[in-house]
């Protein structure tokens, strides 16, 4: 179905790259050379045989303060900065840790790893941009989950990277975040299972893997100076639940604090955070890093817990010193941090197994990308069966919208992967990316749509001229509307409404023409005054390095859409918990002078999280406010059924029952399990306690068994600091959508 041309651009496209590898290669080579002549010096730490943590004992009886200093903080930001001496032997990625060179022990070279490596343009390298991580979300698929961070972890390694800076899991509290793209969605469970998913894929290719930002980093705006407020059991059943399931089954080598304060104490300096929850009580082995900048004291951070102050040393190098050297730290507080930071390095092998600069598969990575975004696809609306197109039957199709012709959106800030070529919308040539711009990845859906109709007269408007837009889809047999929100680290979205003229471009074009199609580049939810007009809607997220062939095989039924919402749409921002976000008193988003030396305390403000874990759609459900679109909503070309549930109890309380595909097509149906609490605990309506993504050929039945962790079926109890099971009736909820679960059952619970 691919028309001649395009296959045309597509080889010149990879012949450019395959360029690119060659000349890559010549470079490894003399890397590579010359890391294999340097032996490393003997030792008994470098027994393989010994466990990571008698390794790193060993290693830390031969070390100077000096070197155990060294290691419990960064070299600056080497993307950023001159060659230094320190930074000489860096990948000049966002951070660097020196090790120990006379022992023989590699420095920790961190890149930024959201959706994809960031920088590679700035060091002449290629990665694959994956779909955001919230469209991964959006499939439900804790294996996509896994070949996203195996993906990742491989890149990184490949470019000479042994460290990845991704794992965002705040959840979707605030969904005007402007990092929403980069996290996986408002729900704990589903968010905490596909993170742990995400990192043990990363991690299998021998990088160290990391969970970020710990914790309740959800907005931008202040996010150094915000003071969120927040109950023990609320935080505990919502955000930390997410980590707490991302780290104990995960098991992240890393875990990086966030900017923000929690209950009063910078994260980076927060006992209850750092040491009695993740160290104490979930019994993380690894070490902690700040965010960047995010480290605001020397006795108070290493004290609770605190291991490496990033990408600044002004807290954990000569005051770290000093504080030793006048016994104000305890020597064994110093060992404890080193030993973690050592025993991280040995047991994900950057030790045994140094990173060797090598080279990528891009031919894997748009793949991997294009099956993700397939997956992630949310089809939201569909009368008419508007959608699929029929590509051999259509005459002529409108494609509109901003930059349609060239290119997709992708997200910014750290998470920002640089496209091949540069930036669609820019001229070519001009290169890597620029903090806070727009970039636009070479994926163009006008492209896609000629591929896939290739009898058709596809013609383009980019809807600046709405009068020219709505000319178009008149004389079109179906207008595609493209619309898209872009989101950055570093700000938060002014409103969940599409920007500029869009809205009224929408609406526009699909009263002139009734087969219209709006196709979404969003992070976070939108709203829709115009969700009546169209025929059909599709939320293609951040799609990625080949994002425009998942979006045509959508469109064109190539492939089945099967992704469900991770976050809810809401009618209205007047429906969210706050009307508004709360903003900074200076205005400024980082309020960066009160990250380095603390002077600027009395900017403080405070962000009262009175919900408390009534989070997206448990908000919307106890406080009985209709929504546009439920979480875990999403439909099919074909349709599904469901029957016969039965629910056995004992250790694991197991959801048996039927799914069928009653339709035509083939598909993949997501099978979603709620629990209601029993009655007078104070929880929402209902939880999400498990899930099955399932394939079903047209036609076919399957019996599914989810097996329910008792954990999701709990509470957190603050009298006793602990998860507790509620004696009581609970109701178990089952089907394809958070608004639509036909088989319930109630189940007494000792
Ligand atoms: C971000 C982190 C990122 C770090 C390094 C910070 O501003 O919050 O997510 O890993 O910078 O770039």
């Amino acid at each position: 179905m691919v028309a001649p041309w395009i296959v045309v651009e597509r080889k010149l496209g990879m012949n450019w790259l395959r360029g690119m590898i060659a000349g890559a290669s010549l470079v490894c080579v003399g890397m590579t050379l010359s890391a294999q002549t340097a032996k490393p010096p003997a030792g008994p730490w470098r027994n393989t045989s010994l466990s990571p943590d008698e390794r790193a004992d060993l290693l830390i009886q031969a070390m100077t303060l000096d070197e155990k200093i060294a290691l419990l903080h960064g070299v600056g930001m080497p993307t950023d900065e001159p060659v230094t001496t320190e930074n000489a032997a860096s990948n000049r990625g966002v951070g660097y840790v020196v090790g120990v060179p006379r022992l023989g022990i590699p420095g920790i070279d961190m890149g930024d790893a959201a959706y994809g490596v960031r920088s590679s343009g700035a060091n002449g390298r290629y990665s694959t941009a994956l779909p955001a991580n919230v469209a991964a979300a959006a499939s439900w698929n804790p294996d996509a989950a896994y070949e996203y961070g195996a993906l990742i972890g491989r890149e990184l390694r490949a470019q000479g990277y042994n460290m990845s800076l991704g794992g965002g899991v705040d959840l979707t509290r605030e969904p005007r975040n402007g990092r929403t793209f980069e996290y996986l969605g408002e729900d704990p469970v589903l968010a905490g299972t596909l993170v742990a998913h995400l990192i043990e894929g990363t991690q299998s290719a021998h990088v160290i893997g990391d969970i970020k930002h710990y914790a309740f980093n959800d907005q931008e705006s202040g996010r150094t100076t915000v003071n969120v407020h927040i109950g023990e059991r609320a935080a505990r059943e919502s955000d930390l639940l997410a980590f707490e399931i991302g780290v104990t089954q995960g098991h992240p080598a890393a875990v990086m604090c966030s900017y923000n304060l929690f209950n009063g104490d910078y994260a980076c300096e927060n006992k209850y955070l750092l040491n009695d929850l993740l160290k104490k009580e979930w019994k993380f082995p690894g070490f902690v890093v700040s965010d960047w900048g995010g480290t605001h004291s020397t006795g108070k951070a290493s004290a609770a817990g605190l291991d490496n102050e990033e990408h600044t040393r002004v807290f954990f190098e000569a005051k770290y010193k000093a504080a030793v050297e006048a016994g104000t730290i305890p020597a064994a507080e110093l060992d404890e941090h080193v030993h973690r930071i050592l025993r991280t390095m040995f047991a994900a092998g950057i030790v045994d197994d140094p990173r060797q600069r090598s080279v990528v598969d891009p031919f894997a990575g748009f793949e991997t990308a294009r099956k993700i975004e397939e997956s992630g696809i949310v089809l939201l609306k569909n009368e008419r069966a508007t959608l699929p197109l029929d590509g051999a039957k259509l005459r002529s199709v409108a494609v509109i919208g901003a930059h349609a012709d060239v290119g997709m959106i992708s997200g910014g800030g750290s998470a920002q992967v640089d496209p091949i070529g540069g930036n669609a919308i820019k001229p070519a040539g001009e290169g890597a990316t620029h903090w806070m711009d727009q970039i636009w990845f070479p994926t163009s859906p006008l492209k896609a749509i000629v591929a896939r109709a290739p009898q058709a007269r596809v013609a383009y408007e980019s809807g600046e001229n709405i009068d020219a837009a709505v000319k178009l889809a008149k004389s079109s047999d179906v207008a595609v509307v493209f619309a898209y929100e872009w989101e950055s680290e570093g700000k938060d979205l002014d409103s969940l409404a599409l920007h500029g003229n869009q809205n009224a471009l929408i609406a526009a074009v699909a009263a002139a023409n009734p087969r219209t199609v709006v196709v979404l580049e969003t992070g976070s939810p939108v709203t829709m005054p115009w969700v009546a007009a169209p025929a059909a809607i599709l939320e293609a997220w951040y799609a990625g390095s080949d994002g425009a062939s998942a979006v045509g095989n959508v469109l064109f039924g190539v492939v089945n859409p099967s992704g469900k919402l991770p976050n809810t749409f809401p009618l209205s921002e007047a429906d969210l918990p706050h009307p508004t976000v709360a903003q900074p008193l200076s205005g400024d988003f980082d309020s960066t002078a009160a990250a380095s030396d603390g002077s600027l305390k009395k900017q403080i403000f405070d962000v009262h999280y009175d919900e408390g874990f009534l989070v997206g759609y448990k908000w919307y459900d106890a406080k009985q406010k209709p929504v546009l679109f439920p979480f875990g909503y999403g439909l099919s070309y074909t349709t599904y059924a469901y029957s016969n549930l039965s629910v056995e109890t004992g250790a694991m309380v197991k959801a048996t029952f039927t799914v069928a595909n009653t339709g035509a097509r083939d598909g993949a149906e997501i099978a979603e399990v709620y629990a209601a609490l029993p009655a007078g605990l104070g929880e929402p309506p209902k939880r999400l306690v498990g899930w099955s993504r399932v394939w079903l050929k047209a036609g076919e039945k399957k019996t599914v068994t989810v097996a329910i962790d008792p954990k999701y079926l709990s509470i957190f109890d603050e009298q006793a600091h602990a998860w507790k099971l509620a004696p009581g009736a609970y109701t178990l909820r089952v089907g394809g959508s958070s608004d639509k679960l036909p088989l319930e059952k109630i189940v007494a619970l000792p």
